[in-house]
């Protein structure tokens, strides 16, 4: 049985995992569960999950939450530190870390550091903070089972493979919505279009990163932190069917590959389901169907997100938490109509070029010099396109 915290419960990859809970109820209890905004659904679910506490991170939706859930024994934790009592909460073993965001870093140091099983979908955690994750992880013995479908894949291909025998990686990436469009144009993509992803359901916020290609400048910078590997050796492919999910090529000219439908209970499954394969019948591929499977190069002029996640990875350092932060900013002034599809990139350039002149007040990164970085760069991004900070 997996004594499992849910943190970020009420989003696209939180409710795809309580479907697979409310299949495997002989395999998954729900211990806990968190949510930053959505207090109905965590009311709803909190009643049929019935696990022991829960936690909405926005303050004042804690009353609220009291009153709907008085009489049903599920405690409601604090606002402030929920996250991360949610995630140790007594009795969690496993925790799925499906909050949006640089949010999430805290409460995925503490999973890490109580020693839990982490089905990792938040990958800004690992961009951010991996430098303090991976080594953390290797002291308390978290395993750490990425969701993302793409790292799913590739740790589905290394299972039995000698790592030394990797000669390099192959994410695959849709494309998104603007794969083909003139570079020229994208001054005039709206919202509606940009939250229109051709293969994948998801939350807004990944959906405008996958839109960018920024969602797979995260992936590179996710799949150094989970694979160890030289930047040069992580690809991108692009692959618009979506069904490969990624690719290893080993050093003897082999290439292992896993492929499925797009379809994140799979990968999620997985992540608890290590090292068995529970026998749940998720959307699969009909062959007779599929008429081709196409890659192409990456553009990496009409989407310089991907080359700037390259960049940032490779100047290690304050650099990917700068590039995530800039980045998140952006993405949040684009979905409130402040700003324009193509200033995101724009913007995230000129932040991480502005970020060498503004040192946090450590040069070692903890997670306050991270936190301190975080700030300023959505400072600066604001300031450069002239929105006041509240
Ligand atoms: N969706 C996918 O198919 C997919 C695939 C691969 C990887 N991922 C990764 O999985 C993570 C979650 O993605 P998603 O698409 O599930 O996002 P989502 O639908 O936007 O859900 C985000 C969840 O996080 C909560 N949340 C939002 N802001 C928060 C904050 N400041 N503090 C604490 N909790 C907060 C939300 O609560 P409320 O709903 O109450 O606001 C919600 O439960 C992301 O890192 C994403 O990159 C997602």
């Amino acid at each position: 049985m997996r004594n499992v915290a849910v943190l970020g419960s009420t989003g696209s990859i939180g409710t795809q995992t309580l479907e697979i809970a409310r299949l495997e109820r002989d395999r998954i209890n729900i211990v806990s569960l968190t949510a930053h905004s959505n207090v109905q659904l965590l009311v709803k679910q909190a009643r049929e999950f019935r696990p022991t506490c829960v936690s909405i991170t926005t303050e004042s939706l804690r009353d609220s939450l009291k009153i709907e859930l008085n009489g049903t024994g599920v405690e409601v934790l604090s606002a402030g530190d929920g996250l991360i009592d949610a995630a140790t909460a007594p009795g969690v073993d496993t925790v799925v870390c499906a909050v949006v965001g640089s949010a999430g870093v805290r409460a995925t140091m503490a999973a890490v550091n109580a020693g839990h099983r982490i089905a990792l979908a938040n990958k800004e955690s690992l961009v951010v903070a991996g430098e303090l994750i991976i080594p953390l992880a290797r002291q308390s013995g978290a395993e750490i089972i990425p969701v993302d479908s793409e790292h799913s894949a590739i740790f589905q291909c290394l299972v039995g493979e000698d790592a030394g025998s990797i000669d390099h990686l192959v994410l695959t990436a849709s494309g998104g919505p603007f794969r083909g469009r003139a570079a020229d144009s994208f001054h005039t993509i709206t919202r509606e279009e940009a939250l229109a992803h051709p293969t994948w359901d998801m939350g807004d916020k990944i959906t405008i990163d996958s839109a960018t290609l920024m969602n797979k400048g995260l992936e590179v910078i996710e799949a150094f932190w989970l694979f160890n590997l030289p930047v040069n050796q992580i690809r991108v492919v692009v692959h618009p069917q979506s069904i490969i999910h990624s690719m290893v090529a080993f050093k003897d000219g082999s290439i292992k590959a896993q492929l499925g439908m797009p379809d994140m209970k799979l990968p999620i499954q997985y992540a608890l389901s290590f090292p068995d394969r529970w026998n749940q019948a998720h959307s699969t591929v009909d062959w007779t169907e599929l008429s081709a499977l196409t890659f192409e190069k990456p553009d990496l002029d009409a989407f310089p997100c991907l080359r700037l996640a390259y960049e940032a990875i490779s100047e290690r350092g304050f650099a990917p938490a700068v590039l995530n932060a800039s980045n998140e900013q952006a993405v949040t002034l684009f979905l409130e109509n402040e700003i324009g599809f193509s200033m995101i990139p724009e913007l995230v350039e000129r932040v991480l070029s502005d970020s060498g002149g503004e040192p946090s007040s450590s040069t070692t990164i903890t997670l306050d010099s991270l936190s301190e970085m975080d700030s300023w760069a959505r400072r600066r991004t604001k300031e450069l396109c002239g929105v006041r900070d509240h």
